[in-house]
């Protein structure tokens, strides 16, 4: 491997710089040449791509966001194109392998989550020397202990819950709030737990109102008339549906969720009498800073993920496990799920200290 490309894909996360710097800087120091490609595999089909230099990813280390841009939208293998003014989809899997091939690129540095992860798994299996690092403040990557980006999405929601706290309690009033985490309650786990809430309720366990309820009544019993709730924009109570929106885009089918904490705040002021109020704290969780254990990480993954490329070991995903990076097929964790299990630590502490988790 002479020539390696990186590229973001999906949503943006925390340590995404980072780890494009460490990529680069390691890259180039062992006599690789580095192309950026803009645009997450959108830009792999339309041809956009850089060489990058030191220069490229100077002071970007604890920047958010991503200097190459990504879109959780484009899809080389089902991708989205204009002809005749007629959205129309085609497979441009082979058009976007022909564009690196002409750009004289050896292997790909793929950064992303699982849809990203599952394009670049097909890839590989076309004959692509790929290798991955696992991204999103979700957490819900398996194979790995911790994917880079969560830290400071965690970090976020305890501030927020640490806010609410004192206002909740000024105004003897329930305050929910809602965290992103998409089918996994990592986020509202540790933030809630972090942050000192009185209910955290994550969609591995379907909650019952009633209990909620009654922690806020045990609560006020014992003189406390506030209550703080975390809720993951995943969880839904025992019996009833998860809460989703579905919007077509044109033959996509995306799912957005959200709207439980609103729903179940709703609920408890109409149950209990106190006034109550849902705060949705959305994309804040994925913008701005990384923290220093995201940066660190990151740029663990992102040398790790060179050192992958020099050995010429591929179709590999960098792993956090027992705090030793190591690598796991990425056919092994493609569509797959890391979930809270029964037997989660942090949940068995959260029970011992009287912390409801709704079921
Ligand atoms: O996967 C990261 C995440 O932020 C989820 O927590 C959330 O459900 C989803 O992305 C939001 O996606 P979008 O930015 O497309 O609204």
């Amino acid at each position: 491997v002479k020539t390696i490309a990186v590229l973001t894909g999906g949503g943006d996360a925390p340590g995404l710089n980072a780890v494009i710097r460490a990529v680069v800087r390691t890259a180039l120091g062992k006599g690789l040449a580095v192309w950026g490609i803009k645009n997450g595999f959108g830009g792999m089909v339309e041809n956009q791509m850089f060489a990058m230099t030191d220069e490229s990813v100077a002071g970007i280390l604890p920047r958010g966001g991503t200097i190459l841009g990504t879109t959780n939208r484009d899809n080389p293998f089902n991708f989205q194109t204009v002809k005749d003014g007629q959205v129309i989809y085609e497979n441009k899997s082979e058009q976007a392998l022909e564009n690196l091939r002409q750009a004289g690129i050896d292997a790909l540095v793929v950064i992303g989550g699982d849809g990203t992860l599952k394009i670049a798994s097909e890839f590989y299996e076309m004959g692509l020397p790929v290798v991955a690092v696992p991204k999103t403040i979700d957490n819900d990557i398996p194979g790995t202990e911790r994917t880079f980006g969560f830290d400071t999405a965690v970090g976020v929601a305890t501030d927020a819950l640490d806010r609410l706290h004192t206002t909740a309690e000024s105004h003897h009033r329930v305050m929910v709030l809602e965290v992103m985490g998409r089918y996994a309650g990592w986020i509202a786990l540790h933030a809630g737990m972090a942050g000192g809430a009185d209910c955290i309720l994550i969609p591995e366990i379907p909650f019952v109102t009633e209990s909620v309820i009654a922690k806020i009544r045990e609560r006020q019993q014992h003189g406390r008339q506030f209550s703080l709730i975390v809720i993951a924009e995943g969880a839904f109570p025992q019996g009833g549906e998860l809460s989703v929106a579905r919007i077509v885009e044109g033959s996509h089918e995306k799912i957005r969720l959200g709207g439980i904490g609103e729903k179940l705040t709703r609920e408890i002021e109409k149950l209990t009498g106190v006034e109550s109020r849902c705060t949705v704290l959305g994309h804040v969780q994925r913008g701005g800073t990384p923290t220093a254990f995201d940066r660190i990480l990151s740029t663990r993954y992102g040398v790790a993920a060179v050192d992958c490329m020099i050995d010429g070991t591929f179709g590999n995903m960098v792993a956090l496990q027992k705090n030793q990076i190591i690598r796991v097929p990425i056919a092994d964790i493609a569509g797959k799920a890391h979930n809270v299990t029964a037997d989660n630590e942090l949940l068995k502490a959260g029970r011992a200290i009287g912390i409801c988790f709704g079921d």
